[in-house]
């Protein structure tokens, strides 16, 4: 059974079980003991994040729980429980509609709401773990239900504790977001205030609709659209490095993009790094750098896993060498 993936490489499992509620994803597990005893288990999202190197010996779980609740409501937020399986981006546009704020800025990133609890995911100034408030598993092994608060989730960027100690663990079947009721836009993030400038628009006048719409312009203008080239947005990490080394290599590139990161270490911009080196736009057989946004891998056609996987590591290696800096992928390899 093919399993879809946004870099739209062929990739195959014995079985892809789709499950749209608890209950369901419960028999599905114990189907799977039954029938499938031994062989490995991998749940996925929309496959956004996903570079599949050869067919997987095994069997694919992907949530389609749907919709969401309200939990709770102040005069200032409000609590929803969203299913695992609701589009991030579907659910972003229907908590503006309500009222509800905060996960502007994650406007059109692609992928399920499970996956984004599970990565963190985030763009222009805002980190999933920002609004999320607790998120709700259940264990491929027993079965079993457990809930971990926000703070028990080990967020870090593009980290969680579901991609580390837990990772293949649990399937993540709700997601409790806490969303503000009073717009406040966050437009810390390099370009955003120029860009609702140019609307002729202020901090103040900005409405919540007219933010998404912001950013889902600027993605549109830099990121590939999946479904016209497979991608899985950005392929490497931002590197974090050590002061000593920014500075090292500012000295000598004055005009590198550099970001202030956790324990005074500093963050770069691998796509940067990257259009120096003179990648952007470069192709590698059917795997290439996109031309807008260089830390972005795209199929151009037919491209195998191990196709894309030879342009990462002709990039890394040659980073390496010119600047010193280990990249780190963001996509995982399966
Ligand atoms: N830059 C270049 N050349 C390029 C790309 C970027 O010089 O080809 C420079 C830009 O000019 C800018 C800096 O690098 O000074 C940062 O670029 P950008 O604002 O485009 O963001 P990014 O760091 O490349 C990150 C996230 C994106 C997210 C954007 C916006 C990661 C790995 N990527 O990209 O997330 O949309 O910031 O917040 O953190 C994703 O994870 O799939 C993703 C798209």
């Amino acid at each position: 059974m093919r399993i879809e993936n946004t870099f739209g490489i062929a990739a195959e499992a014995r079985e892809v079980i789709t499950y749209d509620s608890e209950e369901a994803l419960l028999e599905a597990l114990i189907r799977i003991h039954n029938q499938y005893e031994g062989l490995p288990l991998l749940h996925i999202g929309q496959g956004s994040n996903l570079l599949f190197l050869s067919n997987f010996e095994g069997v694919v779980l992907k949530s389609n729980i749907k919709g969401f609740t309200t939990k709770e409501e102040t005069e200032d937020d409000v609590l929803v429980e969203v299913g695992s399986g609701e589009i991030c981006d579907d659910f972003i546009a229907q908590a503006i509609q309500n009222g509800w704020y905060g996960m502007e800025n994650l406007s059109l990133i692609p992928g399920q709401i499970g996956a984004a609890a599970v990565q963190n995911i985030g763009a222009y100034g805002v980190e999933a773990q920002d609004v999320i408030e607790e998120v709700k598993g259940i264990s491929l092994k027993d079965g079993s239900t457990r809930f971990w608060k926000q703070k028990d989730c080990q967020y870090g960027y593009r980290q969680s504790v579901f991609k580390s100690e837990l990772w293949g663990q649990y399937a993540i079947t709700r997601v409790t977001f806490r969303l503000k009721k009073h717009f406040e836009p966050k437009l810390q993030y390099g370009g955003l205030v120029k860009a609702v400038e140019e609307k002729g628009l202020t901090k103040d006048t900005l409405t919540a609709e007219q933010l998404r719409q912001i950013i889902i312009d600027i993605r549109r203008a830099k990121l590939p659209d999946p479904k016209e080239q497979g991608n899985a947005g950005s392929f490497f990490k931002n590197p974090v490095v050590s002061r000593e080394k920014a500075e090292q290599l500012l000295s000598e590139y004055p005009t590198m993009p550099h970001y202030p990161a956790d324990e005074g270490k500093v963050k770069l911009a691998a796509g940067w790094l990257i259009e120096q080196a003179g990648w952007k736009g470069k192709s590698l057989g059917p795997a290439a750098v996109h031309d807008r946004q260089a830390l972005v891998l795209v199929n151009k056609g037919g491209a195998s896993g191990s196709d894309i996987q030879r342009l990462c590591e002709a990039i890394q290696k040659d980073i390496n060498e010119r600047f010193g800096i280990k990249l780190e992928p963001e996509v995982n390899f399966i």
